[in-house]
């Protein structure tokens, strides 16, 4: 992919940031009652005359929250929960930062208890043993045990009718995303692979098991935290289960197959990376680095193609060839050359191969890339992939304010490097009835909507721009693919944004809603092809960050962009932005450290971000680092941000060697140590990911991902996180509580 060229532009003046529309009033008042509420309550499910927020993702409670103004009946009540605060005091982080670290333990501040709550492999079904860790564990257990690289999490209250409740502060469904596998540690010695091809099928088993989704009852016992066993909620979704087709794309030619000759189902979900929720209370996984699972050799399967196939296959990376010539399509861990595999195997191999593609799995790769939505309370549904939010690398699905009778929104970013911001806004006004409706309530509020594309203006300002056949140069004119049908758009959404002129972004990764005013923040990890010379407004930096003598150019550190849906409606189709944070090495140039960051919160390659419901206003950062890893494991950072067009315009100049260039853009207040801290530093090697609390903000729950991910010799693992001595890494789940029983961080 190419870098964006657009030029700069300067002359801003940052008042009219400033008199941006997320002040109205009437939007303020609704977010004040809500918080008002919350903190009177514990958390407002159905509470009368009370618009609420969510908090996408992680969640607390359910990682939802949301209105019911009257009449609208309350479907529960609020919980009881003792001595209310009198009023709503500032928030105040309230720990001594945790010292960057390269050691193989998980760090949290003094006065805080950090304990491994679900680890790779731990069983979630009576009768199935330990993990044994050592690669000797039985393929055919692996789909009752935790998967591998834990992510995008989300904690959903249950009361004592088993239903869901928000405020439910000691016994929940823990429902969480496994990413990706570390192939070396899930077999005796790795992955066997003869000549290019996986020669043992049970090996292959565990990493289809291992991929995908978990559901996990957990309880708080006195202050300790376990995880059910044996409980019936136990549930792992990966990627043989069966899933069904909704929304525009089902039941089209694009999806038939010779699983599903009509079109309306696939088997499986994998590479699902964050997450989101709903407000009826469902769960949704992302599904993003999917494309690289798949095989098709250029070579042999261009020929049987159309050109508009091939158009699609390189603009999502099915299938291709390096700068060598060597193809690269040969499907990421080899699925589909199984020795003696049948159809599980052979459905990796998206290649026309049949007469018909109903007798292949040409359209494989079709079937991938979507949000898909799993209802954690009803363990025997069929899992559901919501065509109408658009394919491609999905990194979360961000639910935005909900209010009785608006539509509902969820703001979506697609991870690679120069793609896109995506909002889908649903036809259907909430209606606070659903809650609890499932599945069903999916088919009303995610298959019928609009699909938007953002477009960041060098003024501070921004555009959504509609995803649809015949507007915005999605017609069948364009040159560079042209779209046939309503199916054709969501399939190849990345095409539609092309010709929509969408901005390209440095790796958009996680969405978070601010519940205190309803600004939504996204991370942007980092982008290597970002040159100096191609940077614009809401991606201004482009410079080297060496790291032990070596180039790192672009953007390396990455950093956040946040932005306010226009008169505070996230429906709107015009917002204001500027740059609230950017990830840097403290010892950095002013024009590389823009936010001013010190020992105490510098940090790099921010990716998962969630908004703390117990804490409105207090927001959580998870690194996903290569860059400052020199210096510092990943980490997970304490914010209390501003808001839009709390800093200033800024005309920074960008260096590489010989070439320079400068880029007007806006920059937030510097956070200083007041409003961003280290609170904690993960083991070797991990990733930290995945975010979410119990009902009551007590207890924070965390993911540290693929610890000792550059092992590469099976004797000599990088790290021994988190069973220590000798053993084989795993990823897990931590949770982290106050001695004194107090809110996180505060
Ligand atoms: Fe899976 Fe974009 O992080
Ligand atoms: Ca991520
Ligand atoms: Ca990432």
């Amino acid at each position: 992919m190419t870098a964006s060229t657009r030029s700069d532009e300067s002359g801003i003046d940052l008042d009219d940031i400033g008199t941006n529309p997320t002040a109205n009033p009437s939007f303020t008042d609704l977010i004040a009652s809500r918080l008002s509420r919350r903190h009177l309550f514990g958390l407002g499910v159905g509470t009368a005359g009370t618009a609420l927020l969510q908090a996408c993702g992680g969640g607390g409670g359910g990682g939802t929250s949301f209105p019911i103004l009257p009449p609208a009946p309350a479907p529960a009540p609020p919980a009881p929960t003792p001595a209310p605060p009198a009023q709503q005091a500032p928030l105040k982080l309230n720990f001594n930062a945790v010292a960057k670290s390269l050691d193989d333990v998980v760090t949290v501040p003094a006065g805080y208890t950090a304990s491994v709550l679900y680890r790779l492999g731990d069983p979630i079904a009576a009768g199935v043993p330990a993990y044994a860790n050592d690669g000797t564990d039985a393929p055919s257990t692996y789909d009752r045990r935790a998967g591998d690289h834990h992510d995008g999490m989300t904690f959903f209250g249950i009361n004592a009718s088993n239903k869901w409740d928000p405020a439910g502060a000691s016994r929940g469904l823990l429902v969480m995303n496994h990413e990706a596998i570390t192939p070396l540690f899930l077999h005796p010695a790795g992955q066997t692979v003869v000549g290019g091809v996986r020669t043992v099928a049970d090996e292959v088993l565990r990493e289809f098991y291992l991929h995908g989704v978990s559901v996990i009852e957990v309880n708080k016992v006195g202050n300790t935290w376990t995880y059910k066993q044996d409980s019936s909620f136990n549930r792992r979704v990966h990627t043989l289960t069966e899933m069904a087709f909704s929304g525009p794309a089902a039941k089209t030619d694009y999806l038939k197959t010779k699983y599903s000759t009509d079109g309306s189902k696939t088997r499986g979900t994998l590479n699902n990376c964050a997450n989101g929720t709903t407000p009826w209370g469902t769960y949704l996984t992302c599904e993003e680095n999917w494309a690289g699972y798949f095989r098709r050799i250029t070579g042999t399967d261009d020929a049987a193609r159309s050109l508009k196939e091939l158009a699609s296959f390189k603009r999502y990376g099915i299938g291709g060839k390096n700068g060598s010539g060597a193809e690269t399509g040969t499907g990421r861990e080899l699925w589909a050359t199984v020795a003696g595999g049948n159809d599980i195997h052979a459905r990796w191999n998206t290649e026309v191969l049949g007469a018909t593609a109903l007798d292949d799995y040409r359209n494989g790769s079709n079937t991938y890339g979507w949000v898909v939505e799993i209802d954690p309370f009803t363990p025997a549904s069929t899992p559901k992939k919501r065509t109408a939010l658009g394919r491609f690398g999905h990194e979360g699905a961000c639910l935005g304010p909900v209010v009785v009778g608006k539509p509902l929104v969820w703001y979506m970013g697609d991870d690679s490097q120069n793609e896109y911001l995506y909002k889908f806004v649903s036809t259907k006004a909430w209606d606070a009835a659903d809650i609890g409706g499932g599945i069903a309530a999916g088919d009303k509020y995610m298959d019928d909507g609009k699909l938007y594309v953002a477009r960041f203006n060098a003024d501070g300002t921004g555009n959504w721009l509609e995803l649809k056949l015949g507007v915005n140069n999605i017609t069948s004119g364009y040159a560079k693919y042209a779209f046939a049908d309503a199916a054709d758009v969501v399939i190849n959404a990345r095409h539609a944004a092309d010709a929509a002129g969408a901005t390209k972004m440095d790796r958009p990764e996680w969405t978070a809603v601010n519940p205190k005013n309803g600004e939504v923040y996204l991370t942007l990890t980092n982008n290597s092809a970002r040159p100096v010379g191609g940077t614009d407004a809401a991606n201004p930096r482009s410079y080297n960050d060496p790291k032990n003598g070596a180039a790192q150019k672009g953007n390396p550190n990455g950093h956040i962009v946040r932005f306010a849906d226009a008169g505070g409606n996230p429906a709107a189709v015009t917002f204001t932005w500027d740059c609230y944070l950017f990830g840097a090495r403290s010892s950095a140039s002013p024009d590389v450290n823009l936010s001013a960051l010190g020992a105490d919160n510098d940090f790099s390659s921010p990716d998962g971000m969630w908004f703390s419901e117990a804490a409105p206003g207090l927001l959580w950062l998870e690194t996903d680092d290569g860059k400052y890893t020199d210096v510092t494991n990943c980490m997970l950072l304490a914010a209390l941000p501003g808001k839009v067009g709390d800093g200033a315009a800024k005309t920074i100049t960008n260096v590489d060697g010989g070439t320079t260039a400068t880029q007007a853009t806006f920059v937030g207040k510097a956070p200083g140590t007041e409003g961003l801290r280290r609170f904690l530093v993960g083991p070797k090697d991990c990733e930290l990911t995945g975010i979410a609390e119990s009902g009551d903000g007590r207890a924070l729950f965390v993911n540290i991902q693929h610890p000792g991910e550059g092992t590469s010799d099976i004797k000599a693992p990088i790290s021994h996180w988190p069973d220590g001595g000798t053993s084989r890494p795993r990823s897990a789940t931590v949770v982290i509580t106050k001695n004194d029983g107090g809110l996180i961080g505060l």
